[in-house]
């Protein structure tokens, strides 16, 4: 049985995924847990491939996108979730199976089949999913980051996306308003998590 606890952040680009985890990290390294920060795609080899299909999406098919996704989570799964999580790990990971069954389910494949070929991997105890509008979402790459949209990032791509995600029903998801402030949605993160805290050791 797993001791650790897997915590994804899942929802669109830009809705502050990143900026959240990073701040749930502090929070809870300062109260003496011990996390593992990570994300999908990796910097494994099948991540590093993937990564390279952010400005050519059309180089592979959508089903040969679909198999490298689960390659690269296969990877990470056996490389560090697993292992995290036997070691009594809190695993924070930007993005998981759920942003697999929303992207590559906006290309045509049902999202029920997506977390149906995920069940090698463990479920996570907690899916917060970030939500906002699109539009939002893609202001905050392009003008608070400062970044090109990748082909990943489009909008019309990001609107089918977008319904997956709130068309998802499962237990272990949380929906968390990401339109406020940082330090709002912060707060929002804390009441999230801190109800599965109580059975995890830290040092005080
Ligand atoms: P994601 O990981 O979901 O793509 P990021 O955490 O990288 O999102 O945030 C995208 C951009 O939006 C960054 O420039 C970040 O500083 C900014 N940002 C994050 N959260 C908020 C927020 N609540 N309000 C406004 N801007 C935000
Ligand atoms: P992102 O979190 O934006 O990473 P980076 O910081 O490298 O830009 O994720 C990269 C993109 O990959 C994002 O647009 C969503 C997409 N993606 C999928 O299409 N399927 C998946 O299974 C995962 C994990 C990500």
């Amino acid at each position: 049985m797993n001791k650790g606890l897997l915590i994804v952040f899942e929802g669109i680009d830009g809705t502050g995924k990143s900026t959240q985890m990073s701040l749930l990290a502090i929070a809870l390294k300062k109260e003496g847990f011990e996390v593992i920060e990570t994300r999908e795609p990796t910097g494994g080899k099948f991540g590093q491939q993937i990564r390279g299909l952010y400005t050519n999406r059309h180089g592979v098919t959508p089903e040969q996108e679909l198999e490298l996704f689960l390659a690269d989570r296969q990877e990470h799964v056996d490389q560090v979730l697993t292992p995290g999580l036997q070691a009594g790990k809190i695993i924070l990971c930007d993005r998981y199976f759920l942003s697999t069954a929303a992207y590559q389910g906006a290309v045509g494949f049902s999202p029920a089949e997506i977390i149906a070929k995920n069940s090698f991997a463990p479920l996570p105890d907690l899916a917060l999913l970030f939500c906002i509008p699109p539009k939002i979402g893609i202001e905050r790459i392009t003008a608070g980051r400062g970044d090109t949209l990748n082909d990943f990032e489009q909008e019309a791509t990001l609107q089918k996306v977008a319904a997956i995600f709130d068309g998802l029903r499962l237990p272990y998801i949380q929906r968390i308003d990401a339109s406020g402030s940082i330090d709002s949605i912060h707060q929002l993160v804390l009441e999230a998590v801190t109800p599965l805290l109580r059975h995890m050791n830290h040092n005080e």
